[in-house]
């Protein structure tokens, strides 16, 4: 931590504590969302996240990150019919999509369409925040599109179009699995996408917020954050979940399993949370809607596995689920696969990342910390023939 010597000449001094992973430091300020770790609670611009769960959709809540407050009917349906027309890709990506779906991984995919998008965004490198808020809402629009004819085309199918008739979370669904989905099914797929729409600084969001201080475009700072959001310590630990629920694959292997792993000083995926102490919000809906899900397609198979797996984690090492871990069996019940399981995610927290990256240029000022020199100084410069 870094602070100002109070008086004398403008020298800076360092108090000595850095923590580690920047644990307890405010990188920002920000009003689209809010934490209780001790109380388990989440508020997006200070609403509950159990209620926006219970009555709120994808494209009210994308207003609500964005304008810090719940939309009119009017201004409801405005979002809506945007992020309905913008959903095609342009044409440039679309034609790299074939190539994208042979050699590139999802997540890959994604980091390298929203960077190529940029070429062919239709404000171009007009920067201002009229600008700015279109190419948010086109972002959010687009990602299912990516994602879903990426998918078709490794799949060996031709990518499905958009249905203009279809709200967000069915759309996606549809695009991704070739049929429409039904009211439940939707539901719960909405819900999801709600409960993964922000959340304070996490590490992409933190990526993001850092990329656009520096004034470079929004483009890149979504870039960035899906790249932070890549790795199985973020958003890639739900895919990692899917594979170890597989793994296991029958309820009495579960103990032994967990056992093993954590013998291993192996991390469990989808438990712990650097904020939350208790049980996260998020899961708590994720839970039910795994566990509905499943008793609907009458297969509770992954239901059971996670409920069961959750049991064994809070006995050995009194570690709660995260947002990640009842979010995979969500995804399976829906048809959407493993490796797909982390794009899903950003193609929710694409909202808060814009969010947060037309927050941070509104009041802008470098994010550019310090850092703890831990090397040696007063260092001689040997020539390289004098070095042994
Ligand atoms: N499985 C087993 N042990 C875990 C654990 C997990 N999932 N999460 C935390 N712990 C343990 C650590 O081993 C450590 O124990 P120790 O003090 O005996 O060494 C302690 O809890 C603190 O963990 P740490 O990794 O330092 O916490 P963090 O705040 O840096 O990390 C996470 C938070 C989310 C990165 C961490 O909990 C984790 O790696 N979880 C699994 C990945 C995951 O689900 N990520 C999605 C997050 S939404």
């Amino acid at each position: 931590m870094i602070a100002r010597a109070s008086g004398g000449p403008a020298v800076w001094y360092r108090d000595a504590v850095t923590e580690k992973g920047l644990a307890d430091v405010v990188a920002a300020e920000t009003a689209v969302s809010d934490i209780d770790g001790k109380l388990g609670k989440l508020w997006y611009a200070g609403y509950d996240i159990h209620d926006l769960a219970q009555y709120s959709t994808f494209e009210e809540t994308c207003f609500l990150i964005h304008h810090r407050r719940l939309p009119t009917r009017d201004e409801l349906d405005d979002l809506a019919e945007v992020l309905v027309a913008e959903r095609e890709l342009d044409r440039w990506l679309s034609d790299l999509m074939p190539t994208l779906s042979e050699v590139t991984s999802p997540m890959s995919m994604l980091r390298t369409g929203v960077s190529a998008s940029s070429a062919y965004d239709p404000d171009g490198w007009d920067q201002s925040a009229e600008a700015n808020r279109r190419k948010a809402i086109r972002l959010i629009a687009r990602f299912p599109t990516m994602i879903a004819t990426y998918h078709r085309y490794r799949s060996g199918e031709e990518p499905i179009e958009p249905n203009p008739k279809l709200p967000h979370a069915a759309n996606f669904l549809y695009m991704l699995t070739g049929e429409e989905p039904d009211e439940e099914a939707a539901r719960a797929f909405d819900i999801c996408l709600i409960l993964h729409a922000d959340h304070t600084m996490n590490a992409s969001t933190f990526a993001a917020r850092v990329v656009a201080s520096t004034l470079a475009d929004i483009h890149s700072a979504v870039t960035a954050a899906i790249a932070a959001l890549k790795g199985p310590l973020h958003g890639g630990a739900n895919e990692a979940v899917m594979k170890m629920l597989e793994e296991i694959g029958e309820l009495d292997r579960v103990e032994a399993h967990i056992a093993d792993r954590l013998g291993r000083k192996e991390k469990i995926m989808g438990f712990g949370h650097r904020v939350y102490k208790t049980e996260d919000p998020r899961a708590t809906h994720l839970r039910r809607l795994s566990r509905e899900l499943g008793q609907r397609a009458g297969d509770t198979r992954w239901y059971d596995l996670s409920e069961r797996i959750e049991k064994v984690v809070m006995e050995r090492k009194g570690l709660y689920p995260n947002v990640d871990f009842y979010a995979a069996s969500v995804y399976r019940y829906l048809g959407i696969p493993t490796d797909l399981m982390t794009c899903v995610f950003a193609a929710s927290r694409v909202s808060g990342w814009t969010a947060h990256v037309r927050e941070q240029l509104a009041d802008n000022r470098l994010i550019r910390p310090e850092s703890d020199y831990i090397g040696p100084r007063n260092q001689e410069y040997v020539p390289i023939e004098e070095r042994s």
